[in-house]
C-alpha cells in the first residue's frame, strides 16, 4: 500500500483497504512502542501543527508521534500566525509548504484545510474541522478492533448531535468498513441528505448499513454506543437549546441496559461533559476502553504521518 504524498482530509478520499491499512499500521506501531522500539521514519522532517481551536489529545498525539519517529513538530496557535486575517490562507500555505514537510490543521471551516492541501504542496492532515474529524475515527476503529477482533458487521450506535463532525465521520468510516451504523438523535439533528446518500453507496459496497432513529429502542443489540458533546467548539451560543433537545438521548445506564447485551462497550472521543451526553457512572464503568481510545489517537496519527510522509 503506497499512500506517500497523500493528504488526509476526510475518509471519503480513502478506500476501505487504505483505511484498514492505516488501522493495522497503527496496531503495529503501538506494539512496537510498547516493546520500547520507536522509529526514524520522520527523521529530518519538520511538521507544522496549526490550531485555530484548542486541543488536548490531537495536539499531544501529533507532537509525541512526530518526535517518536524522529521528526520536529512546531505548534502554531491561533494567535501565533496570520492565517486568514493578515495573510490569505493560500499565501500562508505556500510559505509553510516551502519550510515544512507536512502540515496538521485543526479549525473551523473545512474549506481552510482543503486550501492548505491545494496550495502547500505537502501532505496536510485534518485534526478536526466543523465538518469532519477523520483521525478520531481511526482511533475509534482501532479500539473497536482491539475489543472485538473485527469491524465489519459490528453494530455501532451514535447517540446525540447527529450532524456534527464526529457523527459525519463515524458515518463515513462505518459505511466504508461494513459496520451497521445507527444515529440516534432528534430529526432536526440528523446529518445532511447529500452525505447520507454518499454513505449509503459506500454501505451498499461494504455490506454495512446506515439507519436513523428518534426511538431509544434503536440501541437494541448494539455492540458499542458512542456519544460526543452536545455542543461542539464554536457552537457555545447553542448550549441551552441543545441541552433541551438532547436530554432524552443522554447515555445513561438505562440506555446501556436497552441494548439487551451486558457486553456492549461505550466510546467517547473526549472531552466529555459528564451529566450532559454521558453520566459519570457509565463513563467510569467504561473508563479503561475510553482511555485506550484516547491513547490510540497517538498510534493512529503516527500511522497517518508515517504512511503519507515517512521513509
Ligand atoms: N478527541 C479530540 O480530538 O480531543 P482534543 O479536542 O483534545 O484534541
Ligand atoms: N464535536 C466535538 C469533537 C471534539 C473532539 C467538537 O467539535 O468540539
Amino acid at each position: 500500500m503506497n499512500l506517500k504524498g497523500r493528504s488526509f482530509l476526510t475518509l471519503k478520499d480513502f478506500t476501505p483497504d487504505e483505511i484498514m491499512y492505516l488501522i493495522d499500521l497503527a496496531a503495529e506501531l503501538k506494539a512496537k512502542k510498547k516493546s520500547g522500539i520507536t522509529g526514524e521514519s520522520l527523521k529530518g522532517k519538520n511538521i507544522a501543527l496549526i490550531f485555530e481551536k484548542p486541543s488536548t489529545r490531537t495536539r499531544c498525539a501529533f507532537t509525541v508521534a512526530c518526535i517518536d519517529e524522529g521528526g520536529h513538530p512546531e505548534y502554531l496557535g491561533k494567535d501565533d500566525i496570520q492565517l486568514g486575517h493578515k495573510e490569505s490562507i493560500e499565501d500562508t500555505a505556500r510559505v509553510l509548504g516551502r519550510m515544512f514537510d507536512g502540515i496538521e490543521f485543526r479549525g473551523f471551516k473545512h474549506e481552510t484545510v482543503e486550501k492548505l492541501a491545494s496550495y502547500s504542496g505537502v501532505p496536510v492532515w485534518n485534526g478536526l474541522t466543523d465538518t469532519y474529524h477523520p483521525t478520531q475515527i481511526l482511533a475509534d476503529f482501532l479500539t473497536l478492533k482491539e475489543q472485538f477482533g473485527t469491524l465489519s458487521g459490528l453494530h455501532l450506535v451514535y447517540a446525540g448531535d447527529g450532524r456534527n463532525n464526529m457523527a459525519n465521520s463515524l458515518m463515513i468510516g462505518s459505511s466504508k468498513l461494513g459496520l451497521h451504523f445507527t444515529i440516534l438523535a432528534p430529526k432536526v439533528l440528523w446529518p445532511e441528505d447529500s452525505l447520507v446518500a454518499t454513505c449509503k453507496t459506500y454501505a451498499q459496497e461494504s455490506g454495512g448499513s446506515i439507519t436513523f432513529s428518534e426511538d431509544l429502542d434503536a440501541v437494541k443489540g448494539a455492540d458499542a454506543i458512542y456519544t460526543d458533546v452536545w455542543c461542539s467548539m464554536g457552537e457555545e451560543a447553542l448550549a441551552s437549546e441543545r441541552v433541551a433537545l438532547l436530554k432524552p438521548y443522554q447515555v445513561n445506564q438505562q440506555l446501556m441496559d436497552k441494548t439487551g447485551k451486558p457486553e456492549t462497550i461505550f466510546l467517547h472521543c473526549l472531552p466529555a461533559v459528564k451529566g450532559n451526553e454521558i453520566t459519570e457512572d457509565v463513563f467510569e464503568k467504561h473508563a479503561d476502553v475510553i482511555f485506550d481510545e484516547a491513547e490510540n489517537r497517538m498510534h493512529t496519527i503516527k500511522a497517518v504521518m508515517v504512511a503519507t510522509l515517512g521513509k
